[in-house]
């Protein structure tokens, strides 16, 4: 196996300070590797809110590898991997917070090929956005959803996805849509056409002060098989379980902002989520979904141009891992709202590229 001579790191030494890029490990050798898992040379990582979020909080153990979201040409793969994987193939996947390398050993179960002709920064948006949808929508303990797939059977009931315009909201609308069901979201009034070319069917403001009850009368026009509150932290569960507490419906409710006091939540309302006995640690949580992201539908929906690359990616930079922290900071702007100022600054540098003009993008930085 030809291993890869140098590797490079975005180093997190303490609690809320840069990231520090300096040599790392070699994750090259066949111990390291393990059965199951193929070598990346990164050339698109795409930021998310945990990262500036792990960033900045105590994670009790230094230094440490942030980052989730790689495309890249696999470099070498272990053997049980070789059946999937050869050297040169173009692939994306998620790391467990590890990403921020030059070189990234993912497990083969959490990468896929990219398809055609599909650029590297197109696809390093699916990652942990796209898992997470899968987790919560189709995983067991969760709403367990039937699995998406192409040309599936519409099964004439709905799933909510609070949220829809963001990046793991867009996925749940796609996967859900394509497992068949009629997908209502919510959104800001600004991404109703974008949630819309999702795939939802029906779209809501979630800033219209009546959006509980219009939500929950829409659900009730039919059978729902689940709320899945995609963002929205806790404003996003307080007002899906007031429509999970409306509903005429046993609702299941899960969330990708985990709720914390269940004694919050009203009567009747079936929340599901892990419990301290059932929690999995990532990457582990994030197998038993696979058939609907990297093992199954998801690269041969975008093969057969099924899949949408959404949100599109927003290039911050071309400085591979020396543009990482820039991106981290963007994103923390972002989270708190400030994209339109984000877009402004990433058009005045001269390396950025822009998405494709709507509003939710993936900030994405390019190895030069
Ligand atoms: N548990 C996990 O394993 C896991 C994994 C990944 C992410 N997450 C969490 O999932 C959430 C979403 O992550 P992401 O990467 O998809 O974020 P993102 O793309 O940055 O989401 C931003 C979008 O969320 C929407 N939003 C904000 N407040 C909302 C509200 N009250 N109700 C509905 N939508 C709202 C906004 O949509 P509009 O522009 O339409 O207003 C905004 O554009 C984050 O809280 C993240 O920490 C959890």
């Amino acid at each position: 196996m030809a291993a890869p001579i140098t590797n490079r790191a975005v180093w997190q030494d303490a609690a809320g300070v840069p990231g520090v890029v300096r040599a790392s490990p070699l994750p090259g050798t066949d111990a390291e590797l393990g059965d199951r898992k193929v070598l990346v040379k990164v050339h698109a990582w795409a930021v998310n809110p945990c990262d500036h979020m792990l960033q900045d909080r105590e994670l009790g153990k230094y230094p440490a590898i942030l980052g989730c979201d790689v495309a890249g040409t696999v470099s070498a793969a272990a053997a049980a991997a070789s059946s999937r994987f050869r050297v040169g193939d173009r692939v994306f996947g998620v790391a467990a917070n590890n990403g921020f390398q030059d070189y990234v050993a993912l497990e083969d179960r959490l990468a896929a090929h990219i398809p055609g002709d599909m650029s590297f920064r197109d696809a390093v948006v699916f990652g942990l956005a796209g898992a997470t949808a899968a987790m919560f929508l189709f995983g067991d303990g969760y709403l367990g959803l039937d699995l998406p797939g192409l040309g599936a059977p519409r099964k004439g009931k709905s799933v909510l996805v609070w949220g829809g315009s963001s990046a793991v909201g867009g996925n749940a609308v796609q996967l859900a849509a394509a497992a068949g069901y009629d997908v209502v979201a919510t959104c800001s009034r600004k991404n109703f056409d974008y949630v819309r070319r999702l795939g939802a069917v029906q779209v809501f403001d979630y800033k219209d002060a009546d959006v509980a009850g219009k939500v929950a009368g829409e659900l009730d026009k039919g059978d729902c098989a689940g709320i899945f509150v995609a963002a929205g932290s806790r404003d996003g569960n307080v007002a899906a379980c007031r429509i999970a507490a409306a509903s005429k419906q046993g609702l299941k409710l899960a969330s990708s902002g985990f709720i914390g006091n269940l004694g919050d939540v009203p009567a009747g309302v079936d929340v599901r989520q892990p419990t301290a006995a059932t929690f999995k640690p990532f990457p582990d949580a994030w197998f038993e979904t696979t058939p609907a992201t990297f093992e199954g539908y998801l690269p041969e929906a975008l093969s057969r141009g099924a899949y949408k690359v959404a949100p599109p990616p927003l290039v911050v930079n071309r400085r591979g891992l020396d543009g990482i922290q820039e991106a981290v900071n963007f994103m923390r702007v972002v989270s708190g709202g400030g994209l339109d100022g984000i877009k402004e600054a990433v058009d005045r540098t001269s390396e950025g590229g822009r998405g494709d003009g709507i509003s939710p993008v993936k900030l994405v930085v390019e190895r030069p």
